[in-house]
């Protein structure tokens, strides 16, 4: 039985990739310290899968720590989550970011540098791209300058798995997410945000049920179709599947390269008030809303070309985005 790590994995992809993992057969060892997830989550993965899996709460920043933790251990493969993402945050406390995000990923590059036969697997961002030039983007589009020092340490860290990718002759996907959203369809696990939702999708669901107040439409004065931004909104079971994909072409090596960049999205492009429409009539459900001034930093448009995923994963978006939202209500229900 392969065993992967999955730092991270109490979070919200990350425990949705332990699903995955665990229903494929992988054994699976969660790092996470909790710092943006709750124990609760092993709950929900015990339920849907009928195993717990292994957790150890560790700050893998601390190298002192994860060298420890690391120390011995035989691991197939890392899937790498751990990493704060809060993009308002990032701008008033930069520093947390840089420390953690990088800290925590150059602690296990030390490990892979003395485990070559480890495989990973890294949770990038389309954040990396800004605003691109072209849609849809791909993966060779520039790489502009980060909005935000989230988006910079993503950028950062995937020069720093490049160059070493290559210097110790490791095998290593990057894979970059658009916007994940939904839950898995048990209902069991999904979103935690951790005070007020910063993200579209968890602050329509916690308005509608009554926990937050109206939902505010951040600009409709895009030079979009109906005025409001497009993103691509991919569902976060869509996206735990295709980590098992890259994980298994890492297995039988057949990466054409140390490093490996792939783009995670829908490949469609939805703006607010599509997506408002789109919950609307996958739930029943009635969704006040206003429009506000643009929030700073946003973007105009990004969605996903997932071309080379399809070509080299054999992986493409099966979910629709009212299936996402479907089952992202699902979940804010049992959570009342
Ligand atoms: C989507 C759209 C908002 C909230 C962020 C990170 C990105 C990734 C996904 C980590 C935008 C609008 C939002 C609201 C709104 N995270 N919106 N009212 O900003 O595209 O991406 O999360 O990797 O790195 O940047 O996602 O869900 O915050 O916003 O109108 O209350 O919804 O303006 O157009 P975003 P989002």
């Amino acid at each position: 039985m392969k065993r992967i790590l999955v730092t991270g994995g109490l979070g919200y992809i990350g425990s949705h990739t332990v699903v995955e993992l665990i229903s494929q057969g992988y054994e699976v060892l969660i790092a996470d310290n909790l710092s943006n997830s709750r124990a609760e989550v092993l709950d929900g993965i015990e339920t849907i899968c009928g195993s717990i899996p292994e957790w150890v709460n560790i700050d893998l920043s601390d190298n002192e720590k994860c060298k420890l933790f690391l120390k011995n251990k035989k691991l197939d493969g890392i899937i790498h989550f751990a990493a704060f993402k809060a993009v308002g945050e990032s701008v008033n406390n930069p520093l947390k970011y840089y420390q953690n995000n990088i800290f925590s990923l150059v602690n296990l590059l030390e490990y892979l540098k003395e485990n070559r036969a480890c495989n990973f697997i890294f949770s990038s961002s389309c954040t990396v791209y800004g605003q691109a030039e072209d849609l849809p983007i791909i993966e060779n589009a520039e790489i502009k300058t980060a909005e935000s020092p989230y988006g910079k340490t993503k950028q950062i860290c995937e020069e720093i798995i490049k160059e070493s990718s290559v210097a110790y002759n490791l095998k290593i996907i990057a894979l970059r997410y658009f916007n994940p959203i939904g839950a898995h369809p048990s209902g069991k696990i999904g979103e935690l945000p951790i005070g007020v939702p910063q993200n579209l999708v968890p602050f329509i669901t916690q308005s509608v049920a009554g926990i937050r107040g109206e939902l505010n439409v951040y600009g409709d004065d895009y030079p979009t179709a109906d005025g409001s931004a497009i993103r691509d909104y991919i569902h976060v079971v869509d996206l735990a599947e295709a980590h098992i994909v890259a994980l298994e072409r890492l297995l039988a090596d057949n990466n054409e390269s140390n490093t490996e960049v792939y783009n995670l999205g829908s490949g469609k492009g939805s703006s607010v008030l599509e997506v408002i429409e789109a919950f609307k009539k996958a739930t029943g459900e009635k969704l006040q809303y206003k429009i506000a001034r643009r929030r700073k930093g946003d973007i105009t448009a990004a969605y996903a070309d997932t071309k080379l995923a399809e070509k080299n994963l054999g992986w493409k978006a099966k979910k629709t985005l009212e299936d996402a939202l479907k089952d992202a209500w699902r979940w804010q229900k049992n959570q009342m």
